[in-house]
């Protein structure tokens, strides 16, 4: 099948694209990069693209996803988060096409004790959150063959994301203060690739949840990295969130139960931790 991709230049995205490769004719659109360009919070430009390329499923990674940045720039997040997804939605909905779009866990409030289900009521804590919800019901309202897949602390050997900052920051120093509150699921963004993958020409559309499996804090999750990386001489101290202020208040509670994926018996996510082995000699 012939599958566009925003964000293909990203973390996400260029995972997809690799993961598209073999077994479909893959169209990979951003801002900047060798690709074709295209910003998504243009109407004009995302339906002259959708309209001359007709492919046969959209998957839409492309977001601003600097969580504090939408904090301070709250138009710009929902110029590409909401109004980028609702432009994408309509575009796909006018040719009949699937669209997969990637949303967040920072869309609920992390005051359940237990893991969201796709059920859950969301309720985001800050402006990304609610700006991905915003695309989330563009999405969803607006074109009828649609899948949502919210997912959780991504990361890859390449772009920018917590475990390579954690990596990067043991090279020159001897102790790093990380959260301890704040649990969720670490997930390889290849693993989430080859799930989106998985999806096109699927007939069962909807909401789902897709992490790697298990959870941790981010303090446990820098722990594993360094001990996967072999710099066990670097001290990792447990901080609570008061004491790492940002502009965003973060979910304390946002692991996501792969609640639609149980039924069918395709909740194959692997454990976090036995992806940092790749992760490692992938960097
Ligand atoms: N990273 C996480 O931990 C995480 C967690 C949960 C969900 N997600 C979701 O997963 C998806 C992929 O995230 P990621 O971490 O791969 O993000 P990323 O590395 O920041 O990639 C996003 C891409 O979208 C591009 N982009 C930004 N504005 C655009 C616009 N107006 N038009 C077209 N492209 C635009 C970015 O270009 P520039 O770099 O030039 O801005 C970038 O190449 C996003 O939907 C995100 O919300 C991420």
């Amino acid at each position: 099948m012939r599958v566009l991709v925003t964000g293909a230049c990203g973390m996400l995205g260029s995972e997809v694209c690799r993961a598209l490769e073999n077994s479909h004719t893959v169209v990979p659109t951003d801002m900047v990069g060798e690709c074709e360009r295209l910003n998504i919070a243009q109407a004009g430009s995302v339906f002259d693209l959708i309209s001359r390329v007709r492919p046969q499923m959209v998957i839409h990674c492309a977001a601003m996803t600097d969580v504090d940045g939408c904090e301070r720039e709250p138009d710009m997040a929902y110029k590409i988060n909401a109004v980028g997804s609702w432009n994408l939605a309509c575009a796909c909905a006018s040719i009949n096409c699937p669209i997969a779009g990637v949303s967040t866990d920072y869309v609920f409030d992390g005051e359940k004790e237990e893991p969201y289900t796709e059920f859950d009521t969301p309720n985001p804590l800050g402006v990304y959150g609610a700006s991905k919800l915003a695309g989330e019901l563009a999405i969803s309202q607006l074109c009828r063959k649609h899948y949502i897949v919210r997912t959780s602390w991504l990361f890859a050997p390449h772009h920018k994301n917590f475990a390579l900052s954690i990596l990067n920051a043991a090279e020159t120093r001897s102790e790093l203060k990380v959260v301890s509150d704040q649990v969720g699921s670490p997930t390889y963004a290849k693993d989430l690739a080859e799930f989106l993958v998985s999806l096109v020409g699927s007939p069962l559309f909807g909401t789902y949840h897709f992490t790697n499996s298990g959870s941790c804090s981010w303090f446990e999750f820098a722990q594993a990295i360094l001990n996967a990386a072999g710099k066990t001489e670097v001290n990792v101290v447990p901080i609570a969130s008061e004491d790492w202020p940002t502009p965003t208040k973060r979910p304390k509670n946002s692991v996501l139960r792969h609640y639609k994926m149980e039924p069918l018996g395709q909740d194959n996510a692997r454990p976090w931790q036995s992806t940092l082995d790749e992760f490692i000699a992938a960097l």
